[in-house]
C-alpha cells in the first residue's frame, strides 16, 4: 500500500472536497471515489495527447478496480484553440446518448483546458453533476482545478462562457508530469513564483533554494511544491469564492501579462508572459517606492531561474501599454495593479501614472 501523501482540504460554505496529491496519485481515483459516490458509471473527458501516455490507462484501471463497470470515455483535442462551446457538443452528445444520471461524476483528465472545459460540462449538464479533477499539467494542479472557475473562450475573448462549479475531489500525480514538455512546466512555476509572492516569503526562499528539483523532475519535491500551492491558492478561494475581492490578488504579473500574450499573438505563452508581468510588475511597486530593490532582484533572479523570460521583452512597448487600457480587469476605466510592497505581501493599487506603468513596460523591454 503506498503512501497516502498529502490531502489539502477546501472548505467553501456548502461545499468541502479534498486535493490528494503523491507520486502514483492517479491509482487513488477509484477507491477514493468509490466514498464518495454510489455511481457505478463514470464520463472521463481526457486530452487526446495524454492518451498514449500511461495516465488515462491508469486511471482506467484505478476504476475499474474499485468496482466501477462503466467509463463513458469523450477525447477532446488539445490546445487553446479547441476550448470553445462547438468542441463541447459532441462531449454533451455522447454522454447524453449513454443515458448519465444526476449522480454520474464527470472526470476531467487533462491540463486546464481539459478541466475547464469538463467543468463546464459538469456544471451544466442535466443542470449539474459531480466533477472531479486529474490535472496532469503543473498549472493546471496548482492553479485551474483549483476554485471552481470552468468555462469556454468566446470569438470574442477567453473564458467568457462558464460557470462556478466545485470539484467533488481533486488528484494530483507529479509522476504525470514527467511526459510534460518542459516550456509547459516552466509556465506552471511562473503560477508557483506568483503565489509565493502573494503570500509566503519562507515559501519564496525555499523555492530559491528547490526550484532545480523541480526543473529536474524530483517528484517527490513536485508533491511538496504543487501541495504548497494549492493550499495558498485554496486559501485564497477560500476567502473570496467569488472573486469580488482578495482573489484579484492571485492577478498579480496578470495585468502586463495579459497585455503581452495579446500583442504577442499567443508567441509568449501564459507563464512567460505571466513571468515577464510579474517583473515589470515588481518594476513598478520599487517605481512607486513600496518595493526594495533587492527584492525586486530576487523576483527577476527567481524568474530567470525557472528559465522564464524577465527581461527582453520583444515587442511595440506602445501596443502593450494600450492592450491593458482593455483588459478585464479595469475596474471604472482605471487600471488596477497587484503589487508587492515585500515578498510574500501585495497590495491592490489603482492609482499608478499611466508614464510609470510605460516605464515599467520599458524596463522589462531591455536586456
Ligand atoms: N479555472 C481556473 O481557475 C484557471 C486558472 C488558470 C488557467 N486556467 C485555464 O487553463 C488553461 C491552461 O492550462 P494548461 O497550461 O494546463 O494548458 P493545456 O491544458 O493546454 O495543456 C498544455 C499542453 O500540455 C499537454 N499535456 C497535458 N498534460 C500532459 C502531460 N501530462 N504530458 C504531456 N503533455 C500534456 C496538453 O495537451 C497541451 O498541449 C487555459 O485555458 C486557462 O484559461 C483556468
Ligand atoms: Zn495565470
Amino acid at each position: 500500500m503506498a503512501a497516502s501523501g498529502q490531502i489539502v482540504p477546501v472548505r467553501l460554505s456548502g461545499e468541502s472536497y479534498s486535493i490528494h496529491v503523491r507520486p502514483g496519485a492517479l491509482a487513488d481515483v477509484g477507491p477514493r471515489l468509490r466514498e464518495l459516490t454510489p455511481a457505478k458509471t463514470v464520463v472521463l473527458i481526457y486530452d487526446t495527447n495524454v492518451e498514449p501516455l500511461a495516465h488515462r490507462a491508469n486511471v482506467l484501471a484505478s476504476l475499474t478496480n474499485a468496482g466501477f463497470e462503466r467509463t463513458i470515455e469523450c477525447p477532446l483535442a488539445p490546445g487553446e484553440e479547441h476550448k470553445s462551446i462547438d468542441h463541447l457538443a459532441g462531449v454533451y452528445d455522447t454522454i447524453l446518448r449513454h443515458g448519465i444520471e444526476r449522480s454520474t461524476p464527470v472526470l476531467a483528465l487533462g491540463g486546464g483546458v481539459i478541466g475547464d472545459m469538463a467543468g463546464f460540462v459538469a456544471a451544466t449538464v442535466l443542470r449539474g453533476v459531480p466533477f472531479v479533477q486529474i490535472p496532469t499539467t503543473l498549472l493546471a494542479m496548482v492553479d485551474a482545478s483549483v476554485g471552481g472557475k470552468t468555462g469556454v473562450n468566446h470569438a470574442v475573448g477567453k473564458n467568457l462562457i462558464g460557470a462556478f462549479h466545485q470539484p467533488i475531489a481533486v488528484f494530483a500525480d507529479p509522476e504525470t508530469l514527467k511526459t510534460l514538455p518542459i516550456r509547459e512546466l516552466r509556465g506552471g512555476l511562473a503560477e508557483c513564483i506568483k503565489h509565493d509572492v502573494i503570500r509566503d516569503a519562507d515559501g519564496f526562499a525555499h523555492l530559491e533554494r528547490d526550484i532545480g528539483k523541480a526543473l529536474s523532475l524530483d517528484v517527490d519535491y513536485l508533491a511538496d511544491l504543487v501541495a504548497h500551492n494549492v493550499a495558498i491558492k485554496a486559501r485564497v478561494v477560500e476567502a473570496d469564492p467569488f472573486e469580488r475581492g482578495e482573489r484579484a490578488h492571485l492577478n498579480f504579473g496578470h495585468t502586463f501579462g495579459h497585455a503581452i500574450e495579446n500583442v504577442s499573438n499567443y508567441d509568449y505563452s501564459h507563464g512567460e508572459s505571466v513571468a515577464l508581468g510579474m517583473a515589470a510588475a515588481a518594476h513598478l511597486a520599487v517605481e512607486l517606492k513600496m518595493l526594495d530593490d533587492a527584492s525586486r532582484k530576487r523576483i527577476v533572479a527567481l524568474i530567470e531561474k525557472a528559465g522564464l523570460p524577465a527581461r527582453g521583452l520583444a515587442l511595440d512597448l506602445d501596443e502593450v501599454v494600450n492592450a491593458m487600457a482593455f483588459d478585464k480587469k479595469v475596474k471604472s476605466g482605471k487600471l488596477r495593479f497587484v503589487l508587492p510592497d515585500r515578498i510574500g505581501h501585495v497590495v491592490i493599487r489603482d492609482d499608478v501614472p499611466v508614464d510609470l506603468v510605460r516605464r515599467a513596460v520599458e524596463a522589462v523591454g531591455s536586456q
